[in-house]
């Protein structure tokens, strides 16, 4: 099964990070194909927790080689820190394991700036972004005048690309937004220090990755956010700025359409969501307390990238039925199981309700606009109060843990095959 694909089904943090982690101990690339360090991605090793938000989380894994797509936009300051700190772990970090994609966009400081003045001048419609740079960054890929990781390698012609670069952003700032801009000058050296530290590690990844696939070796990639966080699929407008769904494995990696092994799709046992936008099932009152926790531990529902509380609700099978559609998931992983112990009963979305009809599927793509005329319909399901978090066999599950998952499959009409029951990399169960 050489490309395997991993996406998250719902509004990102479903736990990419620690199933690709688990998934990439068989693979001997691990990609990364779209979105930048507006990820978050966890894995948890005993006790050492990694927070990754560029480099893939196989990396970790001593046999992988880790790819960096040109689908990415890339700050190359985080990636230096990202490098240091995994190098600092006593992960090997060199350009004989890390290829960083020559045709990936680069994040620079003003579009994080943009990112910040934007969202604010959106007032009450503010979509709530990582403020990261995303945004601003894809606006320059599809305007043309993005500036891409292949001019590192061109020192001279890139101090004047960012030149350019940073006069513009600076002319956009000060008369759309009344901000004073950067200085130009120490601005392009701070950037330059960190970019030129890349160098050795950008070539063209698209002929790498295809050769492992024609070796047979398996390919792992992994998507950041979820996919009602897709740019066109998503809960448009309060969406991210890429193509977060598994389609975007194949421009996103420089690849050809060639066969999917299977695609994971990561489902949160409940619902989060960080951000603006519509949630039909969330939670406001006790409960979403118990789904979220306080902050007391580290998988407490408070944001890996930006530390925002995250919003909370019931597990929506209408849209975990859209994701399996638009991704073509083969096979579910659910985390987080162990969260759902305590409650008496568990109320799962299995339809929405507008005015005197009922819809299972959604009747539109699930924009922002289908999604707020939806009230849920909801199934109570029996809880259990066993903690699962030292449970390692299916069948140790109570009986309303299991039937809880029965549910999801026979809603969904696709088979979960894993379970997380703790944020540690051995607290699995396999469901076969
Ligand atoms: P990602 O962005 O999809 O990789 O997910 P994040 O890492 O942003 O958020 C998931 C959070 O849940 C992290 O803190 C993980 O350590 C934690 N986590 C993952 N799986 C489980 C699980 O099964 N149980 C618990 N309690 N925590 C989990
Ligand atoms: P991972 O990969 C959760 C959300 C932001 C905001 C919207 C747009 O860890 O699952 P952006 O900065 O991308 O322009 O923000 O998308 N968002 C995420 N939410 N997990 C993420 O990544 C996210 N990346 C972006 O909160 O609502
Ligand atoms: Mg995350």
């Amino acid at each position: 099964m050489p490309l395997e694909i991993v996406v998250g089904t719902q509004w990102g943090d479903e736990g990419k990070g620690r199933v690709v982690d688990l998934l990439s101990e068989q693979a001997y690339i691990s990609a990364r194909y779209n979105g930048g360090d507006n990820a978050g991605h966890t894995v948890t090793i005993v006790e050492k927790i990694f927070k990754l938000h560029l480099i893939p989380s196989g990396f970790i894994h001593p046999k992988n080689i880790g790819v960096l797509g040109n689908g990415m936009v890339i700050n190359p300051a985080t990636l230096v820190e990202e490098m240091e700190m995994l190098k600092a772990a006593g992960v090997a970090v060199s350009p004989e394991r890390l290829f960083i994609s020559d045709a990936a966009q680069l994040i620079t400081p003003a579009h994080r700036l943009l990112d910040g003045a934007q969202d604010a001048a959106l007032g009450k419609s503010q979509i709530g972004t990582t403020g990261r740079g995303i945004g601003p960054a894809y606006v320059d890929k599809a305007a043309r005048r993005g500036l891409r990781t292949g001019e590192i390698l061109d020192l001279d012609s890139f101090k004047h690309r960012l030149e350019e670069h940073f006069t513009v952003m600076n002319h956009t700032l000060r008369v759309l937004y009344d901000h004073p801009g950067l200085d130009v000058q120490k601005t392009i050296t701070e950037y330059m220090e960190k970019a030129i530290l890349l160098q050795p590690y950008i070539r063209r990844i698209g002929p790498l990755v295809k050769s492992a696939l024609d070796k047979g070796q398996t390919v792992l990639s992994e998507a950041a956010q979820g996919t009602l966080l897709d740019l066109e699929q998503g809960s448009y407008p309060f969406v991210t700025s890429s193509c977060t769904t598994a389609a975007g494995v194949f421009s996103g990696l420089g690849l050809g359409i060639c066969p999917v092994g299977r695609v994971v799709g990561v489902t949160k046992s409940f619902q989060t969501r960080v951000g603006a936008g519509p949630f039909p099932t969330e939670l406001f009152d006790g409960d979403a307390i118990a789904l979220r926790g306080t902050g007391s531990n580290p998988w407490d529902e408070f944001g890996t990238t930006t530390g925002r509380p995250r919003r909370v609700g019931w597990l929506d099978l209408v849209l975990l039925r859209y994701a399996i559609e638009i991704n073509g998931i083969t096979e579910l992983f659910i985390t987080k199981m162990d969260i759902l112990s305590g409650l008496k009963e568990i109320p799962v979305c299995v339809a929405y309700r507008s005015g005197a009809k009922t819809f299972a599927e959604l009747e539109r793509t699930a924009d922002a606009a289908s999604l707020e005329q939806y009230t849920p319909v909801y199934q109570n399901l029996t809880g259990w109060s066993e903690n699962l978090r030292e449970m390692r066999m299916y069948q140790d599950f109570p009986v309303p843990a299991r039937d809880y998952i029965r549910f999801i499959e026979d809603q969904c009409g696709v088979p979960v095959r894993m379970i997380s029951v703790g944020p540690e990399r051995m607290a699995v169960v396999e469901k076969r």
